[in-house]
């Protein structure tokens, strides 16, 4: 075995988006692709001789073919040791635990989330620092720095390492534990929630349905769920991870996982209806016939924190991201607790849980999590809905409405327009930023407009500012229309419009959100003239 210095040019489309660096399989297959990006992390990230990187993915094809090449890349370039899930899996939140738990240097994380999975799909790699977190923009700038000078990466030339077993190799100087990806994670979630009470409640008539939808929750949801908690065999449905995602799209919504919105709109509906996503760190919660909103979900897990052991000493603070709704600022103004408005992306909330600030924070987006890891995390949500279901007894449906009854509502929908040519996408947030000057005052949708700006972060730990993260209408009285463009997709742009209007009144909680939000839609779809700039006339998605 020897290291070998591989020359290469540069790639000049290596730069990380919201989440890492997304392209189709078809791009990291060509040659230098991946070694390029490789190497590119391990040049931005300081000196981590001797150190312990974590390494794992959603299991989607091209998974194993990475890690084999990253491990030969890690040794090479001087990692003391790798810490590899079994068949190359880890679910985003549980990697994020094993740098936490192990004292990594790193990890990096082989995932498209939600994208679908084959040849002809997507394949993503993200860098995660020590504490957990996805990189920040320092690094991630750094590493697309390094990307557009790379000129040679370093690999180890060696046979593969095999990953089904739970075994230790060598690899050059450098140590690979093959770990149980399953173990630490579940024992994390164990110390968090009442198990017993769980237990107790699903053994006793009250019934749910877990889609993990092919993808990599499955081992997790089988182990936590039916294995530890008691749920019944085929609770779990779609348990075993496939290459493909079985051709799904696993992205917990009510149009992706209609599968699981079938089963809970049904007659014979169960009780408690789950679904998680790609790579684990998304959820959708249900009852029976009842969606619940993600930006409803963190005010209520906010809201109900005590029914859970881990929470039950109480929250520093509460941070969402810029397009969620406010919901969540309610019940941190009720509580007494700082609540953070953050631009889109988990990355934002790291520096704030690591200063102490946040205990919560949630994405519209089907993203919900704690200081417990760095990232979101699908079952923990899960997990922490069926604990206070379990202390408090009554049913999702009741939990939310009693909820807007002591909170009011915040209507909510995202618009999304997906594979538009990416000038037009561009055109249609600039003729919002045009009239700007002009829409303060202007009454739409029978509200009068009270401020507009393209949103700007000031980092409250490090001061650091990110700027255009979103384009804002708002509204006297706290409603909002913001556009942003996604910094996730893989082809063509993909815009996201997203509606919220407030509801204080009881007697009025029972509309259709779209039907709510009517008003609002029609007035974004006006000043942003996105019908005839883009040639759609409606969402490809919504939510
Ligand atoms: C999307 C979501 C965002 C989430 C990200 C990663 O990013 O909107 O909330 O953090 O996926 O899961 P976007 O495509 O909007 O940039
Ligand atoms: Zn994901």
């Amino acid at each position: 075995m020897s290291a070998n210095t591989v020359a290469t040019s540069f790639f000049d489309d290596q730069e990380p988006g919201t989440s890492g660096l997304r392209k189709k399989v078809r791009i990291f297959q060509q040659p230098h692709y991946l070694e390029n990006f490789v190497q590119s992390v391990f040049d931005s990230i300081g000196d981590f001789s001797g150190q312990t990187l974590v390494v794992g993915g959603d299991g989607r094809y091209y998974n194993r073919h990475a890690i084999q090449i990253i491990l030969k890349m890690a040794a090479a370039n001087g990692f003391g040791r790798v810490l590899v899930g079994q068949g190359g899996i880890l679910s985003t939140p549980a990697a994020s635990h094993i740098i936490r738990k192990y004292k990594a240097f790193g990890g990096l994380i082989l995932s498209a989330s939600h994208n679908p999975a084959g040849p002809d799909e997507d394949f993503g790699i993200k860098y995660n620092i020590g504490n957990g977190g996805p990189a920040p923009e320092q690094v991630t700038g750094a590493i697309f720095a390094c990307s557009k000078e790379i000129s040679e990466y370093k690999i180890l030339k060696a046979d593969d390492v095999p990953l089904d077993k739970i075994t230790s190799a060598q690899l050059g100087g450098m140590q690979v534990e093959v770990i149980n990806p399953v173990a630490d994670y579940a024992a994390l979630m164990q110390s968090l929630f009442d198990f017993d009470a769980i237990r107790e409640l699903l053994t006793s008539g009250f019934t749910i349905a877990f889609d993990a939808m092919h993808a990599v929750t499955g081992p997790y949801a089988m182990h936590i769920i039916e294995e530890m908690l008691g749920a019944p065999d085929g609770t779990v449905k779609n348990g075993v991870p496939k290459e493909d995602f079985g051709g799904g799209h696993p992205d917990p919504n009510l149009t992706y996982a209609h599968e699981l919105v079938d089963i809970l709109y049904a007659d014979n509906a169960p009780d408690f209806g789950a679904a998680s996503d790609g790579d684990g760190d998304r959820n959708m919660i249900l009852g029976r016939r009842f969606f619940v909103t993600p930006s409803d979900s963190l005010a209520i897990l906010a809201a109900n924190a005590n029914c859970a052991p881990g929470y039950q000493g109480g929250l520093a603070g509460i941070a969402r991201s810029m397009p969620t709704s406010a919901a969540a600022d309610r019940v941190a103004e009720a509580m007494g607790l700082e609540c953070y408005e953050t631009p889109t992306g988990w990355k934002f909330f790291g520096n704030l849980m690591d200063a102490g600030k946040v205990t919560l924070c949630g994405e519209e987006s089907f993203g919900t999590g704690s200081n417990h890891v760095r990232e979101k995390d699908g079952l923990w949500a899960v997990l922490f809905w069926l604990n206070i279901l379990a202390v408090r007894k009554v049913s999702v449906e009741n939990v939310v409405r009693e909820h807007w009854r002591k909170f009011g509502r915040n209507y909510y929908s995202r618009h999304d327009y997906e594979g538009i040519d990416t000038g037009a996408a561009e055109a249609v947030l600039q003729q919002v930023r045009d009239q700007f000057p002009k829409l303060p005052g202007q009454t739409l949708a029978g509200r009068v407009v009270k401020h507009c700006d393209d949103f700007t972060y000031t980092d409250p730990v490090d001061g650091s500012v990110s700027c255009n993260q979103g384009v804002r209408v708002l509204f006297e009285d706290g409603s909002r229309i913001i556009l942003r463009l996604s910094g996730t997709g893989t082809s063509g742009a993909t815009i996201r419009i997203y509606l919220e209007s407030y509801e204080a009144d009881t007697l009025q909680h029972d509309m259709d959100a779209q039907d709510a939000l009517a008003g609002m839609i029609a007035a974004a779809n006006k000043i942003s003239r996105l019908h005839e700039l883009t040639g759609r006339d409606c969402p490809t998605v919504i939510t």
